[in-house]
């Protein structure tokens, strides 16, 4: 198999990258070849073995010589290549970080642990297109599949606690811009156990009003939040939001719809997203049971008991971060009535929620 490799060396194809040199992934395809879309000709990553020079990527006849196409180079290339090289007749498997062509018909979300038999039958039914899902929403089904596959979700109601990295680079370098300029507007009197909290405090905030960095999110993050993320939609959604439910039903390959719906919110995390679920059971199961049946979900489920000690060690960014661990905690029956469920679910967002899922599907298809 030839497999090409398009926007590796962004953040989330840096990731994908790390995670195929860790899994040894290059070592099984047979010719991987990396394009550019700046520097035709140069000398491609170091993958352990020989590959070819860089070759351009918005060359249809170098693209149509591969058998697959692996692409985190966003979504404006998908949309400037994707449909040229269909068109010039290449029938290879189009691997894709980016949204383009999630919901459309002949594409599948790839998300394996939770849908293998989605991409088993799509294999078998010749679909050649499988893209990553949103990010929170295979963070939410990497952690509660289980609920989903016995059918026991009647729906969820998700809100969001998103971290910067979901913008992209430039966001995670605001933040970290934009905390320094907070530390820095009262860093003398925080030295001085004396000070007021309140001057520091009247000073914090007119630093972040004034002076913290908004270029990327258009608002202050650093020592706040932003309570909406993508674009408006006309139904008072944002787009970030309407995804839910369109994809954890396109993904789970559901008939009829279960509804999911919540609020998205940026909040000042580098690369873990988080969710606070509710969920409503079609029955009222006894708590035992459903941990049983959430552990069951996937070997990345890594149940957090709902206790506080263990919960605010265990089911943080800081604990999560950079690994490929799904935290699942804070799992009660709520005041509602006994189908009534919370949770909290928590991811690195660059992997399950990016990269993975991507390097999953080239493996399977290679294997
Ligand atoms: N849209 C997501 C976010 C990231 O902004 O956090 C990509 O899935």
């Amino acid at each position: 198999m030839r497999v090409g490799f398009v926007g590796w060396r962004g953040m989330v194809g840096s990731v994908l990258m790390q995670r195929m040199l860790e899994e040894n992934d290059f070592a099984v395809i047979d010719e991987p070849v990396f394009f550019t879309t700046s520097n035709v000709g140069g000398t491609a990553p170091n993958v352990g073995r020989d590959v070819p020079p860089l070759k351009d990527a918005r060359n249809i006849d170098e693209l149509k010589a591969m058998d697959a196409i692996v692409t985190c180079q966003g979504g404006d290339y998908t949309t400037e290549v994707y449909a040229k090289l269909r068109a010039a007749g290449w029938n290879g498997y189009w691997i894709d970080a980016a949204s383009t062509l999630r919901m459309e018909d002949n594409a599948i979300i790839v998300l394996d642990p939770v849908n293998s038999n989605v991409i088993e039958a799509g294999l078998a039914n010749g679909v050649k297109d499988f893209i990553g899902g949103n990010c929170t929403n295979s963070i939410m089904l990497m952690g509660m599949g289980g609920l989903f596959r016995e059918g026991l979700v009647e729906w969820v109601s998700s809100m969001t606690y998103q971290a910067a990295s979901g913008g992209g680079a430039n966001h995670m370098r605001e933040l970290l811009k934009g905390m320094g300029v907070v530390h820095a507007a009262v860093a003398d009197e925080l030295a001085t156990p004396s000070s007021a909290i309140l001057d520091i405090d009247r000073k914090v905030a007119a630093t972040i009003r004034e002076d913290v960095p908004t270029e990327f999110f258009g608002a202050p993050l650093a020592g706040g939040l932003i309570p909406w993320i993508d674009k408006q939609l006309d139904n008072g959604q944002s787009k970030e939001e309407w995804k839910g439910q369109a994809e954890v039903n396109k993904i789970l390959g559901n008939t009829a719809t279960i509804p999911v719906d919540g609020l998205c919110v940026r909040i000042g995390a580098m690369r873990c997203h988080s969710l606070a679920l509710t969920v409503k059971l079609k029955k009222d199961l006894p708590l035992e049971e459903i941990e049983a049946i959430i552990k069951s979900g996937n070997d990345w489920v890594k149940w957090v008991p709902n206790d506080r000690d263990i919960t605010v060690k265990e089911l943080t960014p800081a604990a999560i971060t950079g690994g490929l661990q799904i935290g699942v905690g804070r799992v009660r029956k709520l005041n509602m009535g006994g189908e009534y469920l919370s949770a909290f679910v928590i991811g690195d967002q660059l992997l399950w929620g990016a990269a993975e899922p991507l390097r999953r599907m080239l493996r399977i298809l290679i294997e």
